[in-house]
């Protein structure tokens, strides 16, 4: 008989209700962490400094960790200000701290979370949405998204338009991005590297202006992380999803996202969209 396993404690806001909702079903985790032997990612094609020593998370006693942790990449300790905090869980206060040194108020980091590589960029959307769109003045934008083929696959609008993908409503001035390369995956890094596509600007519409991007070492694939799309994967067995853009580079469209929940001021990822992740497995 499966049972439920509880995400850890609220920070004592007394909401039972609010507990309730948050009890996963341990079976339906165990199914689908990438922890297990049938769903185990294997890592063939390490971009980012230092992946290739990536054992990734490890699902606990429970059967499964919602936390995602800082992963900090081998010789990065002293350069990306998350240096010191390897495999920590993730706070939403350390990307707001974060955020305050930076040109455009946006913050992201190297992240792991249930045996898969995740970035998480803190962007300070709900400040700068009702502002015209200007440089350095971020905020998430919703496009509409073409396959690699031009044909029009859907917008990003529809995480508020569509109860499928309801859990993706951006939130929090926060997202979690599925990071590996649809090219030939990778794992595509945040300021890990230091050229035009990675220094700390940002240009609104989605292109390669600007930088802040998710670089992918390999072969130089980038994603916009305030560029939110639906679009579709080709890759293994093609799916729709909603996601970040590429921008450039010879990845054939973006990466998925991941929904996120703050458990008081910790971040915890939800597995409702595992099947998108699976596409180099
Ligand atoms: S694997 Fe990312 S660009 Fe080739």
């Amino acid at each position: 008989m499966s049972r439920n396993f509880r995400l850890r404690p609220l920070s004592g806001d007394g909401d039972s209700s609010r507990e309730e909702s948050r009890l996963i079903d341990r079976r339906d985790f165990l199914r689908y962490s990438f922890n297990t032997s049938a769903g185990g990612i294997t890592l063939l094609s390490l971009g980012s400094i230092g992946f290739a020593s990536l054992l990734m998370g490890q699902a606990d006693s429970a059967g499964g960790d919602t936390a995602v942790r800082f992963w900090v990449p081998t010789g990065a300790e002293d350069t990306v200000w998350y240096g010191e905090r390897h495999l920590e869980p993730m706070s939403y206060d350390a990307f707001v701290q974060a955020a305050i040194s930076s040109n455009t108020g946006m913050a992201g980091a190297q992240g792991v979370w249930s045996g898969m590589p995740v970035n998480v960029v803190y962007v300070p959307h709900e400040e700068n949405k009702n502002s015209a769109a200007a440089t350095n003045k971020p905020r998430f934008q919703y496009l509409d998204g073409y396959s690699s083929g031009g044909k029009y696959v859907g917008s990003g609008f529809e995480v508020d338009e569509k109860a499928e993908y309801s859990a993706l409503s951006i939130h929090d001035n926060l997202i979690i991005v599925f990071s590996r390369c649809p090219h030939l995956c990778c794992i595509p890094g945040w300021q890990l590297v230091a050229n035009d596509y990675t220094n700390d600007s940002w240009e609104a519409g989605g292109t390669e202006s600007g930088g802040n991007k998710l670089f992918c070492i390999c072969h130089s694939s980038r994603f916009d992380p305030t560029a939110i799309e639906k679009n579709s994967m080709g890759r293994g067995t093609p799916f729709n999803y909603i996601g970040i853009r590429k921008v450039g580079g010879p990845s054939p469209n973006g990466m998925p996202l991941v929904p996120f929940v703050l458990n008081g001021d910790m971040i915890e990822a939800l597995p409702d969209f595992v099947d998108w992740y699976a596409y180099c497995a």
